[in-house]
């Protein structure tokens, strides 16, 4: 009976555990296959930590966020233990017959990179941020832009209660998928991502129309927004395990220059981990049970070196390549409707 090593890598994303169930069920009813889970991403699988996945272990799990394998952003080449040819000394002391990826862009470059040093890889793409080219819609973006919609309905409240102009930062490292999203649903003032820089003067000007009507302004800002004099993202955290900038704060930022330029009472939120946290809304669910069956589907056919994406409604498989550096940024169409509505 063929044997398939699941790993979960990265940041979390409400859907992980549907994608896992539905695999595990999809491959033990349907084509006779088995599974175990490596623990924390890469790390699981560089050092052969593995815990069994049967039926019963993935029982009603779906509805519950985060990952059951735990996740890391552990790079698979960058640790003296790594690179392919221990991994393939663990797959084979394990008996595993191919591992399947969960994660965003450095996960599926590092699984594509497996896969071109001769292990047996497959895909499946995850981010809150929906930020990867090669499917419509990634699984956890749906339940964050809930989470950001219900806070930004919070802080209007309070915002008009107040006359305060209410700063709301989301994440959104290089797409301000959540911040659109969230910005048309809640009817934000002004939604400013990375994809598209304003002057603070602009930003100012939509704030002071909004409060003229009597209202207290929503601001949505994508944590990688940028004004205009800026040369990157605003970074005060250091970098991350894959070296990049921990983001966050662009809010804090901005808020005082908002109040300074206005002279309206301005207060800055950051939703944070927030977004990444708690039950997965039913499209995600969903999503990520379909991207589940796919990918056992996917090793049934030994395709390797593919990954399942979310094509209009049907569920399609792409080369790794497909996804791997090519960010999915929010259409300017898109931003420019959005756009005229702002003050
Ligand atoms: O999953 C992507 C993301 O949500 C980015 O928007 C954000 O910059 C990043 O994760 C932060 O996550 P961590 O602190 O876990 O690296």
């Amino acid at each position: 009976m063929a044997r398939y090593g699941i790993l979960t890598s990265g940041g979390d994303c409400p859907g992980l555990n549907a994608v896992i169930r539905g695999t595990v069920l999809q491959g033990t009813t349907v084509h006779g296959q088995e599974f175990v889970g490596f623990r924390d991403g890469y790390r699981g699988l560089v050092y052969g930590d593995i815990r069994p996945l049967n039926r019963l272990a993935v029982r009603g799990i779906s509805r519950n966020g985060g990952t059951i394998l735990g996740t890391s952003r552990f790079g698979p080449y960058s640790e003296p233990d790594g690179g392919p040819e221990n991994i393939k000394k663990v797959l084979e002391r394990l008996e595993i017959d191919g591992v399947i990826a969960i994660g965003g862009d450095g996960t599926m470059a590092a699984a594509n990179r497996l896969y071109e040093d001769g292990i047996p890889m497959v895909g499946v793409p995850k981010t809150i941020d929906n930020d990867l080219e090669a499917t419509d819609f990634t699984f956890g973006f749906s339940t964050a832009v809930e989470i950001a919609t219900d806070a930004a309905d919070r802080l209007r409240t309070t915002g008009d209660s107040h006359q305060r102009c209410m700063v709301l930062e989301v994440m959104g490292r290089h797409a301000g998928w959540i911040a659109i999203y969230a910005g048309v649903a809640s009817g934000a003032h002004v939604t400013l991502i990375p994809e598209a820089p304003e002057t603070l003067d602009q930003i100012c000007r939509w704030v002071t129309e909004a409060a003229e009507r009597g209202r207290g302004p929503l601001v949505m800002v994508a944590e990688g927004f940028t004004l205009p004099e800026m040369d990157d993202a605003y970074s005060d955290k250091g970098l991350d395990e894959f070296d990049r900038p921990r983001l966050g704060g662009i809010g804090e930022i901005l808020a005082p220059l908002i109040q300074e330029r206005t002279g309206i009472q301005t207060r800055a939120t950051t939703l944070g981990y927030i977004q990444r946290g708690g039950v997965p809304t039913a499209f995600d669910r969903v999503l990520g049970t379909r991207f589940g069956q796919a990918i056992s589907d996917v090793l049934a056919d030994g395709d390797w070196g593919q990954m399942v994406a979310l094509r209009g409604t049907q569920i399609e498989r792409v080369p790794f390549t497909d996804a791997v550096g090519h960010t999915k940024s929010v259409p300017l169409d898109f931003y420019r409707g959005a756009r005229a509505l702002f003050g």
